[in-house]
């Protein structure tokens, strides 16, 4: 395999958030500027470990490992770098040379006929795309969508297109010469007996169905006219094959995932339009699974990037029943996922709901009103029902007290039967009674703790945010101020410049002063720091190690004349002479050894000079 070109390695790094891949395997809190998680490399009660998406960097105070995505998947799976360069490209769908790829990617017939598909699905969907946006054919459908108010602007972000009645594919693919075996696999024809084919999508307005990074892996068309003589079903999905499983994929996930960072949960819809407006509407991290109830692959989805999903169907009885059966289905994953519902009025779909009170109010419903699950399942039960009605109100107290028996904490229960008594005007003892006749019958004990999460988060929330104190405190003066200073130079320009002009200094310790070398290579090539590209580029292990220590001191932002003034005159004054002769005759050695001439000069002048002061102060 040939070595992987530097350009290549920071393409692959810089398409992907490490955020995004550490979450996948460590649940992670953000606490400040950063996020906050038990260390995978060690085993550990309290948080200690660390990712800083800002520098793309991940750090474990207590075991001290640390490091950018890289590093990560080398030290979480034992991957070589170019495996873990290889991995990450895979996640972010780059495509590697095949020069650079490594054993287990390499391209194997799946994957061959993977890639050619998704260049089909790529090149089909900028055609959907450009019949809908720029040709008289998609005219009528583009005037559908702004009518039902869906912005040029979404039109676009979300590749939305128009699969016209006429015949389209056929002309095209024969035009651009795609194989014929592809497009038979392709599910974008439908085989007639006759062994003929035609397309499976006509006359409908396209919605592409992205995978995790937002490749184009199948579409779901929406039929634009309807025709009550033909059955034809409102929206038809791409069929199963190589590139879509419908069960594993949730429209918009790949959006969902970058916007659900700052608000640590997934917005559950029933439709593509439901999606679409309530992205419009500012909620951008809503998923919608496919026209069929959720699987747990789907779930698996959604909980590998956030600990809480709101469900918010619709608000008639179909949509209120489908709430039920989802929270059914998420109930088991209670140790990992929270899980509340927002019910709309007036049995209002989202997009419905935005048309008529506006976007703002939606945000504000999706935000403020969320149900517990027993909540909802307290007015869940009531629909369809009288209260006022006896035998009524005792089917649902029945009804009621199933679930609690079902899904409750022994805490819970406890609250909720206080909560009917009052609301029924009804004995506590006797409802008591009642549930454990229906527990007794149930082998399911009740559940002893609220979901993982809010267990975890409790710690969490009590514990400190490590303010990384005992490396403040082993390092002298001496080193603070060489740490710091070194801190500046790389990441303000001004500050480099400043030191490299200033005659005589050099570190003391020889890691800093040889980090401030090869940053000088660094910067030969890039025009700004970047934490975790410099981590690639200094190779040795202990200086990434200094690195990612530094990064995660936590300095504050800018520098101020003062500062540097302060650091120079302690690195360059105060530092104990025979600490700094030692290690400047260390560095001699070591320039001699590398017969680096420059630095033999200048090291030699330092030294002279050393030796003067002590005379002097002797
Ligand atoms: P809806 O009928 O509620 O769709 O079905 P919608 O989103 O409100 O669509 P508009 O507003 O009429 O355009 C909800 C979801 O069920 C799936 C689709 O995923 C749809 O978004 N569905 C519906 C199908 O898969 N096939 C169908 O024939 C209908
Ligand atoms: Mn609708």
């Amino acid at each position: 395999m040939a070595r992987i070109p530097d350009e290549v390695i920071n393409q692959v790094r810089s398409s992907i958030n490490i955020l995004d891949v550490v979450r996948q395997r460590v649940d992670l809190k953000k606490s400040g500027r950063n996020y906050f998680g038990l260390c995978p490399f060690h085993s550990e009660k309290t948080p200690s470990f660390s990712v800083d998406e800002e520098k793309q960097i991940f750090h474990c105070f207590s075991c001290g490992r640390g490091g950018n995505v890289f590093s990560f998947l080398m030290e979480l799976d034992g991957s070589t770098f170019p495996e873990a360069v290889n991995k990450i490209a895979e996640e972010a769908g780059i495509e590697l040379a095949d020069s650079y790829q490594t054993a287990g990617v390499v391209n194997s017939q799946a994957n061959q006929e993977k890639k050619q598909l998704l260049a089909l699905y790529k090149e089909v969907s900028e055609l959907y795309h450009y019949i809908l946006t720029a040709t008289n054919a998609g005219q009528e459908a583009l005037d559908y969508l702004h009518q039902r108010g869906i912005t040029d602007e979404m039109i676009s972000e979300f590749q939305l297109g128009y699969a016209p009645e006429e015949k389209l594919l056929e002309a095209y693919f024969q035009e651009h010469k795609v194989d014929i075996a592809l497009i038979q696999k392709s599910g974008l024809f439908i085989d007639r007996t006759d062994g003929s084919m035609y397309e499976r999508f006509r006359d409908r307005v396209m919605f592409p169905i992205c995978d995790e990074v937002g490749r184009v892996i199948a579409f779901s068309g929406r039929l634009l006219h309807k025709d009550d003589s033909k059955q034809q079903p409102k929206y038809l999905n791409s069929p199963e094959m190589l590139l879509f499983n419908k069960g594993k994929v949730l429209f918009n996930y790949d959006k969902a995932r970058q916007a659900s960072r700052d608000d640590h949960q997934i917005i559950l819809f029933e439709g593509f339009m439901d999606v679409l407006s309530a992205y419009q509407a500012g909620v951008k991290n809503g998923v919608a699974s496919m026209g069929t109830s959720l699987t747990s692959e789907q779930i698996n989805l959604i909980e590998r990037i956030v600990p809480k999903i709101n469900i918010c169907y619709d608000g008639d009885q179909a949509g209120q029943q489908a709430t039920k059966r989802a929270i059914e289905l998420i109930t088991p994953y209670s140790q990992k996922i929270t899980l509340s519902v927002t019910v709309l009025p007036e049995q209002l779909d989202p997009d419905e709901f935005i048309k008529k009170y506006g976007p703002d109010q939606f945000r504000r419903v999706i935000k403020q009103q969320q149900l517990g699950v027993l909540d909802f399942y307290l007015s869940f039960l009531a629909i369809d029902r009288n209260l006022a009605n006896e035998s009524d109100q005792a089917l649902y107290i029945q009804d009621f007290l199933q679930v609690l028996a079902k899904q409750a904490t022994v805490v819970e229960q406890d609250l909720y039967l206080n909560r009917l008594g009052q609301q029924f005007d009804l004995d506590k003892a006797s409802l008591q009674a009642q549930l454990r006749q229906i527990l007794a019958v149930t082998d399911r004990q009740p559940r002893t703790h609220q979901s993982k999460y809010r267990e975890d988060y409790s710690q969490f929330d009590q514990f400190q945010i490590p303010v990384v104190t005992q490396e403040v405190n082993h390092f002298d003066k001496v080193e603070r101020a060489e740490r710091l200073l070194l801190y500046r130079m790389l990441t303000e320009h001004t500050i480099w410049d400043q030191i490299e002009n200033t005659v005589d200094f050099a570190f003391v310790h020889r890691k800093y002063e040889s980090i401030w070398l090869i940053a000088r290579g660094y910067f030969n090539i890039h025009s700004d720091y970047d934490s975790a590209s410099f981590i690639d580029f200094l190779q040795d292990e202990d200086l990434k190690q200094t690195i990612v220590n530094l990064e995660m001191h936590g300095f504050t932002w800018e520098s101020s004349s003062q500062e540097i003034n302060d650091c120079l005159n302690v690195i360059m004054n105060q530092s104990p002479l025979e600490a700094k002769i030692k290690e400047l005759s260390e560095q001699l050695q070591q320039a001699k050894r590398l017969n680096n001439r420059e630095l033999i000069t200048s090291l030699t002048m330092n030294l002279v000079d050393l030796y003067r002061q002590r005379q002097a102060v002797r």
